[in-house]
């Protein structure tokens, strides 16, 4: 479920990594050549991931007694055992956010749903079947707005608007953030303003961008590790196909996929407002 965080804590913290540009929902021809430039950054990125790791990892002084209780592990993972936190961003989609629910629970296995205000508005019932799954709903925002282009207000409207939302089905709001198109995790203003952890991700499957289901699968298989949050989009039909064919083969490798937060307990790591978090390692 959703756990509600309590004061905030205040950290800054100064990166200077090239932004990364994600989550483009709609790709027209003009937009192509630009996708294939940020398609190059992110492979710089990608090259520069352990030095974001111990970047986002930096813990300040004095911020134990202030972060959010750890959560109980749930009894059906075992912390020994490798553990990754599939993501689904922009829902709840209609067919394909369905598609992907029937797979969580003929599994029985879970995973985070970052949810958009006027999508929920949309499907309500999706988003109540997703967290009696037991599925954690995380934020999206409204409408995916970039939260370094708005004023403070704006940006806490944005964010509040969804956990209104989001409370009306399932009682709680959301403990966790996913800013949309990747924006605002290394901004200052944005890590002090926002009272929630945001959560970055460690494989990229670019489903979004690919739209098919084999360089999902793909994505995925080769690239994943215990640890890992895996990004993808529960809005199209091709990443339900991928998740169809990928799940049962993680599970078959011995992976666990449980939400965010189930994975972060596990781990015995804490999620704290004002961090961003790339993955549980
Ligand atoms: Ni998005």
């Amino acid at each position: 479920g959703c756990l509600m965080q309590e004061d905030p804590v205040r950290v800054e913290i100064q990166l200077d990594q090239q932004a990364e540009q994600e989550e483009r929902q709609v790709m027209d021809a003009s937009e192509e050549a630009d996708a294939s430039f940020l398609g190059t950054l992110q492979d710089v990125a990608q090259e520069m991931l352990p030095e974001w790791d111990s970047l986002l990892d930096t813990e300040g002084p004095g911020q134990q007694e202030e972060a959010a209780p750890a959560m109980a592990v749930p009894a059906d993972i075992d912390p020994e055992k490798p553990i990754v936190a599939l993501t689904f961003d922009d829902g709840p989609g209609g067919e394909s956010t369905e598609r992907i629910l029937d797979v969580l629970e003929q599994y029985q296995i879970r995973a985070t749903f970052f949810v958009q205000g006027k999508q929920v508005a949309k499907y309500p019932d999706t988003v109540k079947r997703a967290f009696e799954l037991g599925c954690q709903i995380g934020n999206h925002t409204y409408n995916h707005k970039d939260l370094t282009s708005l004023s403070d207000q704006e940006a806490l409207e944005q964010l509040e608007s969804v956990n209104d939302l989001v409370r009306e089905q399932t009682g709680a709001g959301c403990a966790l953030v996913r800013p949309p198109h990747g924006r605002g995790w290394k901004d200052e203003r944005v890590l002090k303003l926002v009272p929630y952890p945001l959560i970055m991700w460690s494989v990229d499957t670019r489903d979004w961008s690919t739209r098919d289901p084999k360089q999902t699968i793909q994505s995925v298989l080769s690239e994943v590790q215990d640890g890992d949050i895996i990004l993808l989009h529960d809005v199209y039909n091709e990443t339900a196909e991928a998740v169809e064919t990928f799940v049962p083969q993680l599970l078959e490798q011995g992976y666990q996929l449980v939400t965010v937060n189930e994975m972060f307990a596990a781990k015995g790591k804490e999620l704290t407002a004002g961090h961003a978090y790339r993955n549980a390692r």
